[in-house]
């Protein structure tokens, strides 16, 4: 039997990722393995998260297990926490409960897209946004960020747009860069988006995607594009702020800004959509359990102490790495200049990080801090070692 070319085209986008998830889930548990590659936790659950889903589970009525849409407690919780982090009126009906931020992506997409639309996403990006956007019969178009600071490029971002682009899709706090995007460049993101709207004579959407966005250090402030672009959908999940993302859980939201005509048809288009996806709401127990998972969250204190670790000892040692503003990932040019070779490098000493290919950036790599401050400390002797073979000069002390 024949694949289709949607799924055909969804494997070969994601191929780079898939294979190398694969590779490292066969050497989960081993003990000389020092895994720095994806956001997975590396100690024992949150007990707030364990907490919420035992009281979540006990059931209380008949139909506690009954199929469940976006249910109303979850989306005024959702509602309101919102309203009080982003400074917009939002109210339960712009908030759709959906499996993670894949599944509010995935929502998002067809929410507004149609096949061969064209998605603008600044590189580097989420390796998963064009396969998803492949399955989605719609076309992904790079456009680069800015190359020494990876803010956003918004010449850039117009020169990408054509009549055919139906989304320019924003990422903040960034994975894989950690930058956290400022309200200056949002504005002129969103004025550009304002122009080649009326230019196209059709609605350019921005999907905002927010995953990490209680996950900020220094006091880092975040605004959300939508704060200044009406026509803005934010997608969110819980699966970081928790370190739990096989509990699939988040959610989209319509920015309360948006004109009252498509803010009606989009809320009132979300759950037949959902239905028609394959009834993609979050299972009921992570639905009751959003009250008391608000208040849960990875320790960000111990996190900023990873990230300040291995962000002196590497630019110690000549590293040019991004200081992150917010998620748990480091990105940083790699010594010799090819992530390929340098991800290769590293493995020989069994340290494993992603090779900025998957992102987009060849010559770069992530490592995410979600590993122990353990597994920092000993993966960081291979790392000095292997910029000092490859002839990175250190900078005076
Ligand atoms: C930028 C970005 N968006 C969306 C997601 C999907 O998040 P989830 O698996 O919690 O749905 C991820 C996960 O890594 C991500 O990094």
């Amino acid at each position: 039997m024949e694949l289709s070319r949607r799924a055909g085209a969804a494997r070969e986008d994601i191929r780079g990722l898939t294979d190398y998830f694969t590779s490292m889930r066969s050497m989960d548990g081993r003990p000389d393995v020092l895994d720095l590659t994806f956001g997975n936790p590396h100690e024992m659950p949150l007990e707030g998260l364990v907490a919420a889903l035992r009281t979540s589970v006990e059931p209380r009525t008949v139909d506690w297990f009954a199929y469940k849409s976006s249910e109303r407690a979850p989306r005024e919780t959702v509602a309101t926490a919102l309203a009080a982090e982003l400074g917009l009126p939002f109210e339960a009906e712009d908030v759709q409960m959906t499996q993670g931020a894949f599944g509010a992506i995935a929502l998002a997409l067809r929410l507004v897209g149609d096949a061969g639309d064209e998605v603008v996403i600044p590189q580097p990006a989420w390796p998963c946004y064009p396969s998803m956007l492949r399955a989605a019969d719609m076309v992904p178009v790079r456009a680069a960020l800015r190359p020494d600071t990876f803010g956003l490029d918004v010449e850039a971002i117009d020169r990408a747009i054509s009549p055919r682009t139906r989304i320019v899709l924003v990422n903040s706090p960034a994975n894989p860069t950690g930058r956290v995007y400022r309200r200056d460049e949002l504005e002129a993101l969103a004025a550009v988006l304002e122009q080649a709207s009326s230019r196209n004579g059709r609605r350019v959407w921005l999907l905002s995607d927010e995953p990490y966005r209680r996950i900020r250090f220094d006091g880092t402030p975040f605004v959300s594009p939508a704060a200044c672009y009406p026509w803005t959908l934010i997608d969110y999940s819980y699966g970081k702020v928790l370190l739990a993302p096989g509990q699939r859980l988040g959610y989209l939201a319509l920015s309360p800004t948006m004109p009252p005509v498509e803010r009606e048809s989009l809320r009132a288009a979300a759950l037949p959509l959902q239905l028609a996806l394959g009834w993609t709401f979050p299972d009921a127990v992570m639905q009751y359990a959003v009250p008391a998972l608000e208040t849960v969250s990875i320790d960000l204190a111990e996190l900023t102490r990873k990230r300040d670790r291995m962000l002196a000892a590497l630019q110690g040692a000549g590293y040019r790495v991004t200081r992150p503003e917010g998620t748990f990932y480091l990105w940083s040019a790699a010594p010799g200049g090819d992530g390929d070779a340098y991800a290769a490098a590293l493995a020989q000493h069994g340290v494993y990080v992603l090779s900025g290919r998957l992102f987009g950036a060849p010559g770069h790599f992530r490592i995410s801090l979600t590993a122990t401050m353990d597994t920092v400390e000993r993966a960081l002797p291979a790392m000095l070692g292997v910029a000092a073979r490859a002839g990175v000069p250190t900078p005076p002390a």
